[in-house]
């Protein structure tokens, strides 16, 4: 099989689609003959992104509200056919120690990071069984496998992903549809830059630079990812090569862990 025209064919949703992982994600599959539905909470943005890829469609959606989940899901299917493939990118970060965050902080998280990709997965797997093919990826963090200060409970919600597609992966095994986890390592994205962005206010250009190259020597390949480095990783997880692939969490991270 031509690695061009992996995705002819198929239709695949992203989450969190308007920009970083999830976009690069949609992009990777497009080039290579996917039709896509980009769905965000910023429905602007998932249009303007939309308008880049042939035939895509950008849809607004908050994944932390179950009607507007279903709603994402009857739009894609609607438009372009049923769902083939299903990646969630969409997440929140928040930098912060545990001991001066609120259960309301841990709400949100949760409500983002692990109660929407369950919503996601619980509405668009039916109908992968019922077809006998699909391909789900959700992206986690490598946080969730070594725990990582200052981001406990996004930690603790990725690392409840992970044990989710792995015991649904185990549930719908024999009916031709692969759950899997991607686990970037920090990668240049809105998401990471933002972060970036606050420290170096926070500590000053010095520190800040200081820091920068503390953080590269934990990358043995010594850069920090690029959002296509993780695209190539989902796209093949998405794929027909990958049908034997199954509740794995796969870090794309430039060394940085070897769990
Ligand atoms: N960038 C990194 O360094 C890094 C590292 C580890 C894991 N990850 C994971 O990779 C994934 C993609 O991250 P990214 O860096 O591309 O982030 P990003 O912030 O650049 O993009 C995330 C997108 O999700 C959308 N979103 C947020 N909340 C939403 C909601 N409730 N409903 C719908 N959409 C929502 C945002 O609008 C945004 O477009 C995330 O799951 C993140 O946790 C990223």
């Amino acid at each position: 099989m031509s690695v061009r025209g992996r995705f002819e064919g198929r239709v695949a949703l992203v989450t969190g689609g308007a920009r970083g992982i999830g976009f690069a994600a949609a992009q990777r599959i497009a080039s290579e003959g996917g039709r896509l539905a980009l769905a965000d909470i910023d429905g602007a943005a998932a249009a303007e992104a939309a308008t880049t890829l042939p035939g895509a469609i950008g849809i607004a959606c908050n994944i932390t509200r179950e009607d507007d989940v279903q709603a994402m899901v009857a739009h894609a299917e609607s438009e372009l056919g049923p769902v083939d493939i299903f990646v969630n990118s969409a997440a929140v970060l928040d930098d912060k120690l545990f001991l001066e965050s609120s259960p309301a902080d841990w709400e949100r998280m949760m409500s983002v990071c692990l109660h929407g990709p369950m919503l996601g997965l619980r509405t668009v797997l039916p109908g992968m069984v019922d077809r006998g093919y699909g391909r789900v990826v959700c992206l986690a963090s490598d946080s969730a496998r070594i725990g990582q200060a200052r981001l406990s409970y996004y930690a603790a919600a990725k690392a409840g992903v992970i044990a989710l597609m792995k015991s649904v992966a185990q549930e719908v095994g024999r009916s031709g549809v692969t759950l899997n986890v991607v686990s970037p390592g920090a990668t240049n994205t809105p998401l990471r830059i933002n972060r970036e962005e606050s420290m170096r206010a926070q500590m000053g250009e010095e520190k800040y630079a200081r820091r920068v190259q503390s953080v590269l020597k934990l990358y043995p390949t010594g850069r920090i990812g690029e959002p296509e480095d993780i695209a190539a990783a989902i796209a093949f997880l998405c794929s027909d090569e990958a049908s034997w692939v199954t509740g794995q969490v796969l870090s794309v991270n430039g060394g940085f862990v070897m769990p």
